[in-house]
């Protein structure tokens, strides 16, 4: 196991994933207790900087809730200093190695753990993955760890090319697929809330479940990064990963232990047993200016290609043919510049058919992964007082209210403290990858071909496109106004 004197280096330290995401994760691990102050940490990157320049650049995103945490912030910095060099280079990993090999050194380091963190652009990607282990990996004297972060690929010829290349090099045990909802909590909580509750299990399948929802809505546009999504797309943004790994939790069946190994494998079986696709059945649409002309329209971005029929919102219907799911219908939904920010899942009970209430609302369980973690269920009881009449109400379980005195840590920082401690369970593995890449590359096909449509347009701060609605009633999912 990583412990004592680690070493982490994040490569593509002088960027926006890094300095948003991977340091403040570090330091809330650290802050936390959970990284030991005997690390030594390394930034990498081609910008000039100086140790205190780059200390500047990540320091305002750590977050310190308390003056203790304050006070912790230097001591981090402490820990972590930047090395500037090429990523295609030699010198720069010899460098790193030989500073590396010193700090080891220094501190009595017998067998060498060390974490490499790639938070880079695809283009560099399979270099530095290379020269890494070609320079920096400590062989078998002690362990190396990889941490990849998407795009893996940009559909199943080039994921499966890009894999090509990390597989002789870095051994599967070795990588780290980050998807980072895996390490948001709710996400986290979906395999004990369906195997260590034996009710919900007697009613998980197609007796009982009538749709499934699984849904992010952002409330920003693609501003400042157009050119980037254009060429990406919201399926590929969020969808083929985010949303499937979340779609894969919630309905695989139960691992035969807990292991990372046992877990991927249920996972990969549930892919597997998705129907391909129906290209004809969904809905795509790309955001316009919002109603009172204040926010900009994705073609507005000077860095979009003009006239683009890039999607920004998809809503995908989707069947698991099993004994489980076959018939209960799925869908997946995902759009930028919406009228609200929200991640949720959303699982439809059943009318109760027969006996004494017949025209009552249907159960509904709903699990919210952000903002404000909370699970509820849709349940009806009695009005309370003289009535005996029947009403809807929430079963609630919200996080704030009922945890007041937990920390729950961001995804980033769940993620790397499993890094840490060598746990692969809430990684992707290249297998899962191939499989939702297999899954979602002939519907990117259809829609980025000749015969693709275009997208409905919606104005920033919609719900959706305009026929929603009528599309997920269509999909089999009920909108039921009581609740
Ligand atoms: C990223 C996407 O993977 O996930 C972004 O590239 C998206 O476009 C983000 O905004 C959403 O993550 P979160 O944690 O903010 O819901």
């Amino acid at each position: 196991e990583f412990k004592e004197n680690t070493i982490i280096v994040v490569f593509g330290a002088s960027g926006d994933l890094a300095k948003k995401k991977t340091f403040p994760a570090l330091f809330g691990l650290f802050r936390e207790g959970y990284l030991s102050p005997s690390v030594k940490v390394y930034g990498y990157a081609r910008s000039k900087m100086t140790d205190e320049e780059f200390r500047d650049r990540i320091k305002p995103y750590f977050e310190t809730p308390t003056e203790k945490s304050l006070e912790l912030v230097d001591k981090f910095l402490a820990l972590c200093s930047y090395e500037q060099a090429a990523y295609d280079e030699p010198e720069g990993y010899q460098v790193l190695t030989k500073s590396i090999e010193a700090f080891e050194a220094e501190r009595g380091v017998t067998e060498p753990h060390r974490l490499f963190y790639l938070a880079l652009p695809p283009a560099v990607f399979t270099t530095v993955a290379e020269k890494v282990k070609q320079y920096c990996h400590p062989g078998s004297r002690g362990l190396a760890r990889l941490v990849v972060e998407k795009p893996f690929g940009r559909d199943l010829k080039t994921a499966k090319e890009l894999q090509a290349k990390l597989a002789p090099l870095w051994s599967e045990n070795e990588l780290y697929r980050i998807d980072h909802y895996l390490g948001k909590e709710m996400v986290k909580n979906l395999i004990p809330l369906r195997f260590a509750n034996s009710f919900l299990h007697a009613c998980w399948n197609n007796h009982y479940i009538t749709s499934v929802q699984i849904s992010l809505k952002e409330p920003f546009g693609t501003e400042g990064r157009g050119g980037y999504f254009d060429n990406i797309g919201i399926i590929r943004d969020v969808i083929q990963n985010h949303l499937l790994q979340v779609l894969t939790l919630l309905t695989m069946e139960r691992p035969i232990s807990g292991d990372a190994e046992a877990i991927r494998d249920e996972k990969v079986h549930l892919l597997k047993a998705i129907k391909p696709l129906d290209k004809k059945n969904i809905l795509v649409g790309q955001y316009s200016r919002s109603e009172d002309g204040k926010k900009p329209g994705y073609l507005d971005d000077e860095t979009v290609k003009p006239g683009s029929k890039c999607i920004t919102y998809a809503a995908i219907p989707l069947e698991i043919c099993n004994e489980r799911w076959e018939g209960v219908p799925i869908i997946l939904r995902a759009g930028k510049a919406l009228n609200e920010g929200k991640v949720e899942i959303r699982i439809q009970f059943k009318e109760t058919k027969n006996g004494i209430y017949q025209n009552v609302s249907r159960n509904e369980l709903v699990i919210r992964v952000q903002p404000n973690e909370a699970m509820y269920m849709k349940m009806n009881i009695k009005i309370p007082g003289v009535s005996t009449d029947v009403t809807v109400t929430d079963l609630d379980l919200t996080y704030s209210s009922r945890y007041k005195k937990f920390y729950i840590p961001q995804a980033y920082e769940s993620l790397i403290r499993d890094v840490l401690n060598g746990d692969h369970s809430r990684f992707v593995r290249d297998d899962e990858l191939e499989v939702s890449w297999a899954l979602f590359t002939p519907l990117l096909n259809y829609l980025e071909g000749p015969q693709g449509p275009d997208p409905i347009l919606y104005p920033y701060g919609a719900r959706g496109p305009e026929p929603l609605s009528g599309f997920l009633e269509k999909n089999g999912y009920v909108y039921d106004a009581r609740g």
